[in-house]
């Protein structure tokens, strides 16, 4: 018998942060068996015992990707896509600003140490507050908006499927939604984009069930953290972030509502909000500008508001750390 020695070499994802969405992508990257799978955290033998753990799955669920764990970033040399779920929830006593000062430290030097290894690689940003921690890794990063992309419309449209198809008692596959804005209270699900089987929802339900859907929609990951008590969403985040790599590394120009760097586009100058992009090899393929009406373009506004406001901190946290120093 002669056995093969050498495989064409799979595309490769780091992904930053083994915990729970670490581990959920890595569950559902591996599944998906075209890549190659490393995973990075701080605690000494978390990645390295996820990624033995995972890669003894395969020989049961029939897939053959590589999964390694480090505490380094040298495995990852050469990553096509990294994702960044590095980062602490909130405790108890901890300001919102104590939350994006430690976060925004992770996030930082993870994307430093990320882009030395991969210059070529695209980053996709999950740990929270998710727009705000994008605007972190582009600038750390140094690389374009084309290769720096936030996770969070694929999840919140994913939970308005969701409530969309138990209230109909129809198929998710057969709902389509989107949902806008920053990652937060302030998010816009459109229900005049979203749809049953092509019929647009309003349409389908009255205003008044459309309105709740929404409310529940928007706060998803609270009803999840309420539920759990101790930590947040990690199945629907991971399974979110595995379309989107799907999207990049098998080029399909799939369209999203992603987290990206606005530059104009929908009247938003220098912010990262989510709205509905073309995700293909290089990224962000492309920005698709929805015709909104009055109200739906306040309410994204509103929401890159809230982001601004966070952006701003941020820039205060930077300058206080400069005068201390
Ligand atoms: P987790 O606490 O289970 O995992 C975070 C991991 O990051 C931990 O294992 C920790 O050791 C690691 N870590 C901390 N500092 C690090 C560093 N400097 N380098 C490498 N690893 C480091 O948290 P979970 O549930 O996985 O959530 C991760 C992040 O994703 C949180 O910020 C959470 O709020 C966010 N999130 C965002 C979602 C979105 O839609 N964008 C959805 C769900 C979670
Ligand atoms: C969520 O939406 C916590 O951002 C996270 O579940």
């Amino acid at each position: 018998m002669s056995v093969r020695t050498s495989q064409a070499a799979r595309p490769k994802v780091t992904v930053v942060g083994a915990g729970m969405v670490g581990g959920a992508v890595a569950t559902y990257l591996a599944l998906r068996d075209y890549a190659d799978i490393v995973l990075v955290d701080i605690v000494e033998g978390l990645p390295q015992g996820k990624a033995l753990d995972l890669m003894q799955a395969g020989p049961v669920l029939g897939f053959d990707t590589h999964i390694a764990g480090s505490n380094g970033y040298e495995e990852t040399a050469g990553s096509d896509v990294v994702v960044i779920t590095s980062g602490i929830a909130r405790k108890p006593g901890m300001s919102r600003d104590d939350l994006l000062r430690t976060n925004m430290g992770i996030v930082r030097s993870v994307a430093q140490q990320v882009v030395r290894e991969s210059p070529e690689a695209i980053l996709i940003v999950v740990s929270n507050p998710l727009d705000a921690m994008c605007h972190v890794a582009l600038q750390a990063s140094g690389l374009p908006r084309e290769r720096v992309i936030g996770m969070a419309g694929v999840l919140d449209s994913a939970r308005f499927r969701t409530f969309i198809a138990l209230e109909m008692g129809v198929s998710v596959e057969d709902v389509t939604a989107f949902v806008l804005g920053g990652h937060g209270d302030t998010m816009v699900p459109l229900a005049r984009f979203s749809t049953v089987a092509g019929v647009p929802l309003p349409e389908l339900l009255p205003a008044d069930r459309i309105e709740a859907l929404e409310k529940r929609t928007a706060s998803g990951g609270a009803e999840i953290v309420g539920l759990l008590k101790s930590g947040s969403a990690y199945q629907a985040p991971g399974a979110s972030v595995v379309a989107m790599v799907d999207a990049i590394l098998l080029d399909k120009n799939r369209v999203l509502p992603c987290s990206v760097y606005l530059q104009g586009e929908y009247g938003i100058q220098g912010l990262y909000v989510g709205v509905p992009v073309k995700l293909g090899r290089a990224g962000l393929e492309q920005i698709l500008e929805l015709e909104l009406r009055d109200d739906e373009r306040a309410a994204l506004h509103q929401s890159a508001d809230a982001v601004r406001d966070l952006v701003e901190a941020m820039r205060r946290i930077d300058a206080d750390g400069a005068k201390s120093s």
